[in-house]
């Protein structure tokens, strides 16, 4: 895809212009305003520093979750009173969403700069504070999402965008398939629109994965939904050598296989389409041979426990990649027994009343020596084995990691999405230095794998 980027201009082509950058800061601000994951706003770090080395004044803008719209609440309160302050919205929603936390971290992870922060996104106070910005100032804005005009993609709000800056750069692959304000509508009226350094990048890489494979190509899959990654798996399915399944959506698939799956969940809604799969690529697809199995109660239970441990900030990894390369596999056994009789591993047919959580060891082994065998070409991970929040139900997670660090450091082309991976990666002590690429899309990925329209990708090359 020929996309302009930010390297197609000449390097004074920025120079003291205005510069408003599409950013994907979504991240996971938790008790204390602490940052849990910044790798969305690590990779916008090449193109922020591309820009401002060129004397460019940069706008950053960006949504945070999904807040409550409060220039809607500001509108009915208008009507009731006549009048309106900020103050008398509710101040907490605003406070959950508000980016500042976000302008913290960016200026410690660019000291060079001079980072601001303004508490609103569009107007006369925006402008004036763009006013006052020097070559080189970096200004982020408030949430986009506090204006309803931004997901409804209005005229208006779009216009408001586009009137703070000269030239538009979206930076946001994980959000390019949202038909936004500023990622589409605001986009539109900029005569010069470019891609930034790491959509260009992601855009390379999934392109790659897409229409032009490097072989063998061994795809794994896993999470829960199987709705939103059967469009990916459509377009792949042709061109993969081995498709490895696991997590919540094996059992799915092995129902479909005609093996008893006992209480684990079953997608009923796209059993037939699995079918199909199961059918028409017989020999490309490898389920689970065996699994780690628990009861509904038991499972609860855990998953009560490591909540808690979340919101207390006690969440660890009990399973360190040193610890767990003498163990590995040979530790599950005394794992599992070690927990009572509440988690077992299972082969075959899985009986009622308990369900399935992870792969077991077989298959890990199976799934770990498939992916570190491929030394040569490309291995693409999207989706937890198992309940992998869990340290009990972790280790096919784990070691599906450790073994696509293996496969990069033989030479293989190693590519994870989906939301939850870096986590997972974490989790199992694998570096993102261990993996070719790190796609910051959860959604976005999976809808380009699909071959789906990117709103925000094609309007950088519509005329305005
Ligand atoms: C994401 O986290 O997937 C992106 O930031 C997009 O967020 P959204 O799903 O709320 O549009
Ligand atoms: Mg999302």
């Amino acid at each position: 895809m020929l996309l302009r980027n930010l390297s197609n201009l000449d390097d004074l082509a920025y120079y003291g212009k205005k510069v408003l950058m599409r950013v994907d800061f979504n991240v996971t601000i938790g008790k204390d305003n602490k940052i849990g994951e910044d790798y969305r706003i690590r990779m916008t770090i090449p193109s922020i520093d591309y820009l401002t080395k060129r004397g460019a004044k940069l706008i950053l803008m960006s949504h945070l979750g999904r807040p409550k719209k409060t220039d809607e609440i500001k509108a009915k309160q208008t009507d009731k009173i006549q009048q309106h302050t900020t103050s008398e919205i509710d101040i907490n929603a605003i406070k959950q969403f508000s980016l500042l936390p976000v302008a913290k971290r960016l200026s410690e992870l660019i000291q060079m700069y001079n980072v601001s922060f303004i508490d609103d996104c569009i107007g006369p106070k925006v402008q004036k504070e763009i006013d006052k910005m020097d070559r080189g100032d970096i200004l982020l804005l408030e949430n986009l999402r506090f204006y309803s005009g931004e997901e409804l993609n209005e005229y208006n709000f779009s216009k408001e965008l586009a009137s703070l800056a000269d030239i538009y750069v979206n930076d946001a692959f994980s959000v390019s398939h949202r038909k936004h304000a500023s990622i589409y509508g605001a986009a539109r009226l900029f005569d010069t629109k470019l891609a930034g350094l790491n959509l260009k990048k992601e855009l390379e890489y999934l392109s790659m994965v897409k229409d032009d494979p490097v072989k063998p190509f061994i795809l794994v899959v896993g999470g829960s939904k199987i709705k939103d990654k059967i469009g990916a798996l459509e377009n792949l399915l042709p061109k993969i050598d081995k498709l490895l399944v696991g997590g919540a959506m094996a059992y799915t698939f092995l129902n479909a296989n005609g093996v008893r799956t006992g209480d684990s969940p079953i997608d009923y809604e796209h059993f037939q389409w699995v079918k199909n799969a199961l059918s028409n690529y017989r020999d490309k697809i490898i389920l689970p041979i065996d699994n780690i199995v628990t009861s509904q109660s038991f499972l609860k239970l855990k998953q009560e426990e490591s909540n808690e441990k979340k919101e207390e900030g006690k969440e660890g990894n009990d399973n360190s990649r040193f610890d767990s390369l003498s163990s590995s596999v040979s530790s599950l056994p005394s794992l599992v027994s070690s927990s009572s009789s509440s988690v077992s591993l299972n082969k075959g047919a899985i009986e009622e009343g308990l369900l399935g959580v992870d792969i077991g060891i077989e298959t890990v082994q199976q799934y770990s020596s498939i992916i570190s065998q491929n030394s040569n070409g490309l291995v693409v991970w999207i989706g937890p084995m198992g309940v992998f929040e869990i340290g009990l139900f972790r280790n096919g997670t784990n070691n599906i990691a450790k073994s696509m660090a293996l496969a990069f450091w033989r030479g293989s082309k190693t590519i994870i999405g989906g939301g939850d991976t870096l986590d997972a990666l974490k989790k199992a002590e694998v570096s993102e230095l261990e993996v070719t690429h790190v796609s910051t899309g959860g959604g976005a990925t999976l809808k380009f794998l699909a071959g789906d329209e990117m709103p925000g990708i094609e309007v950088l090359n519509k005329i305005p």
